[in-house]
């Protein structure tokens, strides 16, 4: 049967370097330096400049994907845009990808709406068209610009301190006779906890989308519930990972590297403690990127190679954990 690989990756972090003494310095949020790392690892996390925006950025991370993946653009057939801060309501970023890269001819697009395991879930479905022989190369990109939708007081400093702004992306196509490639995967859902982290506003649920009085409230601001986030994300991101593995018939030892999502170091510790994943098998990026949501994992696959941590055929396990709840868990090789 087909399979498919991961050809090349990309990322992008925008030039807004913003520290947790930059965070420490605005009076109304309330928050130290010392609260962030202690609580998060976070160090620095990068904002986009005005007027930037996150299909620019996946255009850069898209174009070093491409060349990493040896590719050009004209062998794309589809795109797989994962974000949860599109440029606009509508319509989605993938197609203002397609007019970016493919100026001259129409791309198929798809746009995911997972939050942090969007990526995971948007290299399943690369994946499914890739060994269902629908497409050959497919480019899937998450970008996220979470700094012009923050709240820069007491109120939502919780949220404010964890997000940054970027983009990663990677290639996909049909893997070589005897190469692996995506091996197993595993997708989840559980609505009931939606409110425990959401944006409520603007909302086509309600009429006005959106008020005056709604804004004085800060609806129209991201809010967590923290502590159940944080409880939830460790439990979900061991037990998914355990899960892709026992489908693929591998052990916890025979992983090479663990590429987990970056909402929190605290969480990725006591998810690799759990896991008995050894830290020179983790790669984290959040000290120096913040949540990037659904560029998390791509941008962690972008650090590993920089770090010389990824070898042909090593066993890649990636997991994510966010908002949805979502949480998900693929299983390739590299
Ligand atoms: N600066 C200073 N103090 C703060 C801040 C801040 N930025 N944020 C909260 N506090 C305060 C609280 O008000 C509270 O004060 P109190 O004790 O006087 O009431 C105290 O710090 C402790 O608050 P907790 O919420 O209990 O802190 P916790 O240790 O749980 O850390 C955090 C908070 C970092 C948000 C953690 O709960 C977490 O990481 N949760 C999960 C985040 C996550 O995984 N998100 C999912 C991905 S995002 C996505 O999907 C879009």
């Amino acid at each position: 049967m087909r399979k498919a690989r991961i050809l090349g990756s990309g990322m992008y972090l925008p030039g807004r370097l913003i520290t947790n003494a930059d965070l420490e310095a605005i009076k109304e949020l309330d928050t130290s330096d010392e609260w962030i790392q202690q609580r998060t690892g976070i160090k620095v996390r990068r904002y986009v400049s005005d007027g930037e925006s996150g299909v620019d950025m996946a255009e850069h991370a898209c174009r070093q994907a491409l060349e990493n993946a040896r590719l050009t653009r004209d062998e794309i057939e589809f795109i797989i845009y994962a974000t949860m801060s599109p440029d606009y309501f509508l319509p989605g970023n993938g197609c203002f990808l397609q007019d970016r890269l493919f100026p001259h001819r129409t791309v198929g697009a798809l746009d995911v709406r997972n939050q942090c395991s969007g990526f995971i879930y948007g290299l399943t479905v690369a994946d499914s068209l890739i060994r269902a022989n629908l497409y050959d190369y497919i480019l899937l990109v998450g970008t996220e610009v979470h700094s012009t939708g923050l709240d820069f007081t007491r109120e939502g400093r919780d949220v404010t301190v964890l997000f940054g702004d970027g983009a990663g992306a990677v290639v996909l196509g049909p893997a070589p006779d005897g190469h692996a490639g995506v091996i197993a995967s595993a997708l989840h859902s559980e609505g009931k906890f939606a409110r425990e982290l959401w944006l409520e506003f603007p909302a086509s649920a309600c009429n006005p989308r959106i008020s005056h009085d709604i804004i004085d409230q800060g609806r129209h601001y991201p809010k967590m519930n923290g502590r159940v986030v944080f409880k939830h994300a460790v439990t979900r991101m061991v037990e998914v990972s355990h899960e892709v593995l026992a489908k693929a018939g591998k052990e916890i030892g025979d992983v090479d590297l663990f590429l987990p999502h970056q909402a929190n170091l605290r969480i990725n510790q006591m998810v690799a403690a759990q896991l008995g994943i050894p830290a020179a098998k983790m790669v984290n990026t959040i000290e120096w990127t913040g949540n990037t949501t659904a560029a998390t994992i791509p941008i962690c696959m972008c650090e590993a190679v920089t770090q010389g941590k990824l070898k042909e055929n090593d066993l890649l396990l990636l997991t994510a954990f966010g908002a949805g709840f979502t949480w998900a868990s693929v299983l390739l090789s590299w």
